[in-house]
């Protein structure tokens, strides 16, 4: 019977790891989500009963869960050199003289993309992959193994048989476009700045203390490198090809050339055709691809001899700084913004280039009327990388930085440690006024999509609404003496005003955008506080309470109740009839019955998800924390979870529960989330 039951997981595993292989190495799904979803589930389900047989490398593995509070240091075995780099023909036709003059026989060159991400080391023994490591700096690196076992692309268990019984391959991790740009969307909404590039995002993203928060972004990889003390391959193409039949996603545009003439036709394509891909690439690889000639060639301290990168110039043209203007951002935050002289750069014209702030504008000794080189680098907006001297006319202006707001005229401030100088007047610099406002309207708050945001500016601009509590005072009469508004989207712009009463206090509390609040923690204090008086009473100690709230977000509640105009705003919010607390229903699902309590969620399970879980957990009073600590009252253990955590509890003395057992410590009337209720026995 138990044979039976490890071959079926056995097999429900090859098929699953069948299917991610189809679906993010060969991008052709052969069966629907759906389908996937419940081949998971199953595999999950056995697993659970009969945890003797669940493996490292089980694909339910992927869905992260474990939390990593400090990543291991690991020596590399093979160091993890970098590459030399050029940037124009002559150069690489310099090395490729050096290579000619050591190498007297024939040689043949492979050509791969330079991916811009992060370098990651993946060892694997007998098929299976333990370790994954950073490249650090180059002798160690940090063990993220957990956080890489959640990319799709990356097999767990190896394909075929001809593979070496012990070795490493070297690849980049990276984040497609379209997924950073999802990020930044996200970050927008919650006042945050957005992370620079994608490559910066992937780094950020793979050094996550939550798996299962990586397993959500969708990193990806590509590998181009095998590593093993008896490769069975006489050259690096052969390798990587071979590599490719185990299961791992190489790249198909790798190409073998023979001549340094067929190296500038690779790069050329690939500058011309890097716009298209997914991701980015900043360059292109040139490695020497026999073994035994790459031996030879050998080392310098820091990089291969037989390899060389060649980065792309980022286009460059050069144009006259016309003038100086400033933005102010919803939070306030001022960006300098340099007009330039139309200038055609890679196919758009370009009329505006960001400055950054005050220190970047001194670093450059930028003057009004100067020739500046711009540049599109992997950012989107143009930056300006250095004046032209020679063209600097004798009445060249230098800036005087900004004192006060353009929009408003406030006396700006700068906060030490922070690069932007901002503007304070909060409550009336109308870029921040109209910005949340904005916010507050938004589809994830208080889903006012009759509002947009060409209308409240017309709004504002005609005195009608200062604040977000004053969209709840409009009349039918004033909207009409606006322009391009007619009595339709009058009446349906106040009636999208009458609906947002309904709105759950959690997403209000999101909505009223108090600074470094997202939806995830507005979630947590509403069911924490249970309604806003609560809340705007707790102390900075009572708010460190609640789970995953830190300092910076304690304090920014505090400020923000402390002002009195958001009093003011909260009191019309109230008499508007707005949910500022949570409702009956939600109130007869809480309770205080695990008040003074501290869990640690870990793992998957069968009658919650992870986040219903710690929802129920806020719900009734107690605290959902990240890591183990002595503190913790509970450990509540899923399917799957990490044994760093289990020893890590069973060290501390940390009571380790299941799923049934947290149903019990809420019964007799346990609370659940979407009002659901467990059947009493
Ligand atoms: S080979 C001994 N191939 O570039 C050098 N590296 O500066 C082994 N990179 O740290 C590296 N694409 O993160 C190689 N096709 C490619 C690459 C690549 C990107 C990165 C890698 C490395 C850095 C070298």
């Amino acid at each position: 019977m138990s044979d039976s039951i490890k071959h079926k997981i056995e097999e429900l595993s090859r098929q699953i790891e069948e299917h991610n292989y189809k679906y993010y190495v060969e991008a052709q799904p052969s069966i629907s989500d759906y389908e996937f979803d419940k081949l998971l589930e199953e595999l999950i389900r056995l697993e659970k009963e009969h945890p003797e047989y669940l493996r490292a490398d089980s694909p339910s593995q992927r869905v992260g869960g474990q939390v990593t509070k400090e990543f291991k240091t690991v020596k590399h075995k093979y160091p993890m050199l970098s590459l030399g780099n050029t940037y124009s023909e002559e150069d690489l036709r310099d090395f490729d003289d050096r290579v000619r003059k050591a190498l007297n026989s024939g040689y043949e060159y492979v050509c791969e993309l330079k991916y811009d991400g992060v370098a990651i080391g993946l060892t694997y023994k007998n098929g299976v992959l333990v370790q994954a490591v950073t490249r650090g700096d180059g002798e160690k690196g940090d063990d993220v193994t957990t956080n890489v076992k959640t990319i799709k692309s990356i097999p767990l268990k190896l394909r075929g048989h001809d593979y070496p019984e012990e070795f490493e391959i070297r690849g980049e991790i990276f984040l497609p476009r379209k997924v950073f740009d999802e990020i930044n969307k996200e970050r927008e909404e919650i006042g945050e700045p957005p992370l620079a590039n994608p490559r910066n995002a992937a780094a950020g993203t793979l050094k996550m203390q939550d798996s299962s928060v990586v397993a959500k972004r969708n990193l990806d990889c590509y590998l181009y490198a095998v590593y093993a003390d008896n490769l069975p391959y006489k050259s690096h193409f052969e390798s990587v090809k071979a590599a490719k039949t185990w299961g791992f996603k190489t790249s198909d545009s790798m190409q073998k050339a023979s001549t340094i003439q067929e190296v500038f036709s690779f790069i050329n394509k690939w500058d011309t055709e890097r716009s298209n891909l997914e991701f980015d690439i900043d360059g292109v690889v040139i490695k020497v691809n026999s073994y035994e000639q790459q031996r030879f060639l050998g080392f310098t301290a820091k990089s291969p001899r037989w390899a060389i990168s060649y980065k792309f110039k980022a286009q460059q043209v050069s144009t006259l700084l016309e003038s100086i203007s400033y933005q102010v951002g919803r939070t306030g935050s001022i960006t300098p913004v340099a007009n330039l002289r139309p200038v055609l750069l890679a196919g758009t014209t370009v009329k505006r280039a960001s400055l950054h702030n005050a220190d970047i504008i001194e670093k450059l000794d930028v003057r009004i009327g100067d020739t500046v080189f711009v540049e599109k680098g992997g950012e989107i907006i143009p930056k300006i990388i250095s004046v032209d001297l020679s063209k600097r006319p004798e009445n060249a202006v230098k800036v005087e930085y900004i004192t006060h707001c353009p929009e408003c005229g406030a006396m700006l401030i700068r906060n030490e440690a922070e690069a932007n100088h901002f503007c304070p007047n909060e409550a009336m610099c109308p870029p921040q006024v109209k910005g949340r406002m904005e916010h507050f309207v938004g589809r994830r708050a208080m889903n006012i999509d009759s509002l947009g945001s060409e209308t409240i500016a017309q709004l504002f601009d005609a005195g009608l609404i200062h604040n977000s509590a004053d969209i709840y005072s409009l009349r039918k009469e004033d909207l009409l003496k606006l322009e391009r508004m007619a009595e339709k989207s009058a009446t349906n712009l106040l009636a999208g005003v009458d609906a947002s009463k309904q709105i759950p206090f959690e997403r209000v509390l999101y909505a009223i955008g108090i600074r470094h609040i997202g939806e995830t923690t507005a979630k947590k204090l509403a069911f924490y506080f249970k309604n806003i008086d609560a809340l705007k009473s707790a102390t900075l100690e009572q708010l460190l309470e609640v789970g995953d709230i830190g300092e910076t977000t304690a304090k920014s509640i505090i400020d923000y109740f402390a002002d009195p105009k958001n009093a003011i705003i909260i009191e019309k919010l109230r008499e508007s009839g707005v949910q500022l607390a949570l409702s009956e229903e939600q109130l007869v699902n809480a309770s205080d019955k695990l008040k003074g309590l501290s869990f640690v969620v870990s793992g998957v399970f069968n009658k919650f998800s992870r986040d219903d879980l710690k929802k129920a957990i806020e719900q009734n009073g107690g605290k959902s924390v990240g890591s183990i600590s002595g503190k913790t009252s509970y450990l509540v253990a899923g399917e799957n979870m990490g044994p760093e955590k289990l020893k890590k509890a069973e060290k501390l003395g940390v009571p380790i529960i299941s799923e049934d057992d947290f149903i019990k410590m809420l019964n007799p009337s346990p609370a659940l989330p979407s009002g659901e209720r467990v059947e009493k026995d």
